[in-house]
């Protein structure tokens, strides 16, 4: 066995012999178990226990966190198609990762989530490149300028294009290849993910490939091949900044669409990447104004920006995240992040009917991909942090869903 395997499986064992717990008094888990799933996306290292972004301990510690506290999970990378299908062709996937996400939550008893089938980012160039002749760079984003660094690739593929029949051939292909293969394991999925363009202009949908070489039913039909590969399973649009009206407007429109040509979109994904200026008024408006389309709500990638300069915008580009992270922490964070996951999970609570789900966006700040915002509960070391308690105490306010 590889050492650094073998250390970090015995730490592992000897913190959970020795009963470690985060420090949590209570779990999300138990103290929600009546109102909704309370979950986290979880990385290769949590989910193998042998990828050393952190130290053996830390890893270990990570994953006693997510057992303790939460009863769902998704995958922060591993099913996106840049990781599980990086080559084109039956031979072109690379299951590893995500067959230890799924293999994670089944054995800890967990729904599981999978994330995303559909998006304009994170996936390959090949995708779009017509077969004749094969394009000339390995790129992967197809929307941000240059500066995904993800999977070595840089900026927009912009070679010779696939036709429609193609485009659309493989992204059937690739559906009912992954989603066949956890039919019955991933409960959810996220099937489109961020097709609506930012802002109050009058483009309902974001440029990107998808949209251009397929056209705008290139959502309907992920949806179709979706249902095609699991009938079963609840397919979800998934997007940010619907706290923000004009998205919202842009949302209810483009559900409102589907839902006219009965397309299987069974639920709302809002991924809610909000920072400690939102308050119970602007959560609860938007969860009223959801609710309304009819479609529980899963709120998928929950996490509270507590960075000076990440007061005002509300996306979820990688490429922002470091201009949005900078200039040091809010004065008082920590109780002002209390204080913004009190309103927020108030109007969860209030919204019980509706929000089946909560997801956040990692299982401690050091796992954020916003780290130097502090977003979450538990901090680098795993402990709760004021806002877990604010978090808990709302719970405590209310009754169960349905009393
Ligand atoms: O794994 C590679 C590693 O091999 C390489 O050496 C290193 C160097 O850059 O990169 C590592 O990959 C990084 C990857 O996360 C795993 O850590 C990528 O650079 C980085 O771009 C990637 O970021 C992910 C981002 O999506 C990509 O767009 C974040 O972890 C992930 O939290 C974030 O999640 C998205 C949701 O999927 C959709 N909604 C918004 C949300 C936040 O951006």
């Amino acid at each position: 066995m590889n050492p650094f395997v073998r250390i970090t499986l015995l730490a592992a064992t000897l913190l959970l012999a020795a009963g470690v717990s985060t420090g949590a008094a209570e779990s999300l888990k138990e103290v929600f178990k009546d109102r909704f799933l309370v979950g986290t996306a979880v990385n290769r290292s949590m989910v193998t226990g042998t990828r050393f972004r952190r130290s053996p301990e830390q890893n270990a510690k990570d994953i006693a966190l997510v057992k303790e506290q939460f009863n769902q999970i998704s995958p922060e990378n591993d099913l996106k198609w840049q990781l599980i299908h990086p080559r084109e062709g039956a031979e072109g996937y690379d299951f590893v990762g995500a067959d230890a996400f799924v293999n994670f939550g089944l054995s800890n008893n967990m729904y599981v989530v999978g994330h995303t089938l559909v998006w304009h980012s994170q996936t390959p160039n090949w995708v779009f490149a017509g077969t004749n002749p094969p394009p000339a760079n390995i790129a992967s984003n197809t929307n941000a300028p240059g500066t995904n660094r993800f999977g070595g690739g840089f900026g927009r593929y912009n070679g010779p294009r696939a036709s429609r029949d193609e485009l659309l051939q493989r992204m059937r292909d690739h559906i009912h290849t992954v989603v066949r293969r956890y039919k019955g394991k991933v409960k959810s999925w996220d099937v489109v993910n961020e097709a609506i363009a930012d802002g109050a202009g009058t483009n309902l949908l974001r440029n990107s490939l998808w949209l251009e070489i397929i056209g705008p039913d290139f959502i309907a039909k992920a949806f179709q091949y979706a249902h095609e590969a699991d009938p079963d399973a609840i397919l979800r649009y998934n997007d940010y900044g619907l706290e923000n009206p004009a998205k919202r407007k842009k949302l209810a429109t483009l559900i409102k669409s589907l839902q006219a040509q009965n397309v299987p979109v069974h639920a709302i994904g809002s991924q809610a990447h909000v920072n400690v200026s939102m308050t119970f008024e602007t959560m609860d408006q938007a969860l009223t104004e959801m609710a309304v389309l009819g479609l529980p709500i899963h709120i998928t990638e929950l996490d509270v920006n507590s960075a000076a300069s990440g007061q005002r915008g509300v996306g979820a580009d990688i490429s922002a995240n470091a201009a949005a992270t900078q200039g040091g922490l809010v004065s008082d964070a920590d109780k002002k992040l209390a204080e913004a996951y009190a309103g927020i999970f108030r109007a969860f609570l209030k919204h019980r009917t509706a929000v089946q789900l909560v997801t956040f966006w990692g299982a401690n700040d050091a796992n954020s991909w916003r780290a130097n915002g502090k977003p979450l509960l538990f901090d680098g070391d795993s402990k709760p942090k004021p806002a877990f308690d604010a978090v808990i105490a709302e719970a405590k306010k209310t009754p169960a869903r349905g009393l």
